[in-house]
């Protein structure tokens, strides 16, 4: 288990490889996650205060970098709770207006997921 702390709501336990988007909406936080899961959307977006993954999957790194928010923020629905980790989400149902957050997105990290060490990833 490993500590999720979510900046101004608090900390709860997750299960080790747990998607973080997952993790945060099970939180009670209702983060958005308006393609499913599928690093469309950009909405589950959050940013690290501490724990953040030095890996990173090629559909994130291709989506961070077609909006130039590469090295700014991260896409929780591309990440596994693997360690203590504290975030910020940006976008929710709540700051956002929307009926609601969206598809449900699936236990396992999608599309299948190719990781890559940031450090061997560059700004575009
Ligand atoms: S990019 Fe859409 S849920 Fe993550």
């Amino acid at each position: 288990m490993h500590e999720l702390t979510i900046q101004g709501v608090g900390t709860v336990e997750v299960e080790e490889g747990t998607r973080l988007v997952r993790a945060i909406e099970d939180s009670g936080v209702e983060i958005g996650h308006r393609c499913g899961g599928q690093s469309q959307c950009t909405t589950c977006r959050v940013e690290f205060e501490e724990g953040e993954p030095e890996v990173m999957t090629e559909v994130e790194y291709e989506k961070l970098t077609d909006i130039g928010q590469f090295g700014d923020m991260r896409l929780s629905c591309q990440i596994v709770v693997d360690r203590d980790m504290t975030v910020n989400p940006l976008m929710t149902v709540e700051d956002q207006g929307w009926d609601d957050a969206g598809p449900e997105p699936a236990i396992m990290v999608e599309p299948d997921a190719e990781w890559f060490p940031i450090t061997t990833l560059e700004q575009k």
